[in-house]
């Protein structure tokens, strides 16, 4: 049987009280619809649909580059009109799985028990929960056979007790789905068509509804307000850190790493507390990630340290390298093997060779840095001169004395001395000494003046 998917996300979200619609909100980094659109992909579809209406052009512009139907709800009268909206598009011996933009954890494993189950009649997703508040409940008939739902806010004090909800993820043939939709009222306390209604009616057209009950209430969360929001980033959260620790990745606390992109880790990796990963980050063997690092779109050769308060973004890090305490690595910085980057350097768009150190209070931007080179503390490589960008080039096992300015274009040779202090401007000879620094002279009879 082909499937089709519909999602839901055409609505504002008013509880988020926000400016960006609720489905662009971000989990884990990402917009709310890109998790469900992931999911929807991972079902194997044939066609996915997505219901749009409230900051439409928004929706539209986050997810440009996939590959999907867009139905415009141009008012928002309810999930039974939304899904109506979406439905010519539907071939109509497909079987359609009803997903929303804003139930973001819910995996294909699951859904596709809801898909089997809802081939031949319609199937809703449900879930016990502790405290059902907000959510419509499942309403069952004396021998336990699923004949409604009703919204929160429809529901008398007895069917508030139910503690089954509905998650609002359905399937069924896309036959009978248009049919019940076509004779969905708007007769409830928000004058609003509703998706949940199809199911009365299923009952009524003699038809048996599937009730899956999702093993892992989590799974079907909502999230209609920011403490929803932050309780899907927690459980989020823990879901990658379980898999990084099945993996035998060491998180010497699995509560305090967050991954907002695709962590890659090889054996025996370690990673402290209050990390951050963005985007595509691959750490190999043996790597150890100090507390607090935020890492970005970055490649770490295994034995390789990072020590406490260090960014690393876009970084080509090779193997048995050590990175701070407190070290900038900005995009574009590639570290050979064994290099050390200490406290206080900034490496923008520059090589650092086999061995390299730049140890201390550093900037060097627009650099090629040799092998066996090191760099003293409070060392500049002077690259932009208000207009344009230039290239320091530092030859192997050159040594730049502290507090060097190096005005770029300028060239340092292999072997090649620079005397503490100095400001290079001319290309440095190899194997030499080179300074450049005003004779020091000591006032005799020099009196420091007091205070009047
Ligand atoms: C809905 C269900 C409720 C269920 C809950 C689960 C209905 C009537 N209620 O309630 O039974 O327990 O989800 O999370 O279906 N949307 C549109 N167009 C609209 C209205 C909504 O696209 O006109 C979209 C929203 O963007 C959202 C989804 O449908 O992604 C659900 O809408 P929402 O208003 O959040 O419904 P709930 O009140 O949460
Ligand atoms: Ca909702």
């Amino acid at each position: 049987m082909k499937l089709s998917v519909i999602i839901l996300a055409a609505g504002q979200g008013k509880r988020m009280r926000s400016d960006l619609p609720k489905v662009l909100q971000p989990l884990a980094g990402r917009p709310l619809l890109g998790h469900v659109l992931d999911t929807a992909e991972a079902l194997g579809a044939t066609d996915v649909h997505v219901v749009y209406g409230h900051g439409g052009e928004q929706v539209q512009g986050a997810f440009r580059d996939r590959e999907v139907d867009w139905a415009l709800q141009a008012e928002q009268l309810g999930t039974g009109h939304a899904v109506q909206q979406a439905l010519p598009g539907v071939p109509d011996d497909h079987t359609v799985l009803i997903l929303c933009g804003d139930v973001p954890l819910v995996r294909a494993e699951l859904l596709k028990s809801v898909v089997s189950a809802g081939e031949q009649t319609l199937a809703v997703l449900t879930a016990e929960l502790p405290d059902p508040t907000g959510y419509g409940r499942i309403l069952r008939d004396g021998t336990g056979r699923v004949n409604g739902i009703v919204e929160e806010r429809d529901a008398t004090d007895d069917q508030r007790a139910v503690r089954e909800i509905n998650s609002g993820l359905m399937a069924c043939p896309a036959s009978l789905l248009g049919g019940w939709l076509g004779r969905v009222g708007a007769d409830n306390t928000q004058g609003e068509y509703y998706l949940t209604d199809i199911v009365g009616l299923a009952v009524t057209d003699g038809r048996p509804v599937n009730a899956i009950c999702a093993p892992v209430a989590d799974e079907v969360l909502g999230i209609n307000d920011r403490r929803q929001l932050a309780h899907a980033e927690s459980l989020f959260r823990a879901r990658v850190a379980n898999a990084l620790l099945d993996d035998g990745v060491t998180l010497v606390d699995p509560a305090r790493i967050d991954v907002r992109g695709e962590l890659i880790c090889g054996h025996d990796v370690v990673i402290d507390i209050n990390t951050l990963f963005i985007g595509a980050v691959e750490l190999g063997d043996g790597v150890v990630i100090g507390p607090n690092a935020v890492i970005r779109d970055s490649v770490l050769g295994a034995g390789t340290r990072v020590l406490p308060h260090c960014l690393i973004e876009e970084a080509t890090v090779g193997t048995d390298c050590e990175i701070g305490p407190y070290a900038r690595l900005r995009p574009a910085t590639v570290l050979a093997e064994r290099a050390k980057i200490g406290n206080f350097v900034e490496i923008k768009k520059s090589e650092i060779g086999p061995g390299s150190k730049v140890n201390h209070l550093t900037y060097v931007g627009d650099a090629t840095v040799g092998a066996a080179v090191n760099v003293g503390a409070g060392t500049i490589t002077c690259n932009y001169d208000g207009a344009n960008k230039h290239r320091t080039v530092i030859g192997d096992g050159a040594f730049i004395g502290s507090g060097v300015e190096l005005v770029a274009p300028v060239e340092v040779g292999a072997g090649a001395t620079i005397g503490a202090g100095s400001t290079i401007s001319k290309s440095a000879p190899s194997d030499q000494l080179t300074l450049e620094r005003s004779k020091q002279v000591t006032i005799k009879n020099w009196k420091r003046p007091v205070k009047e």
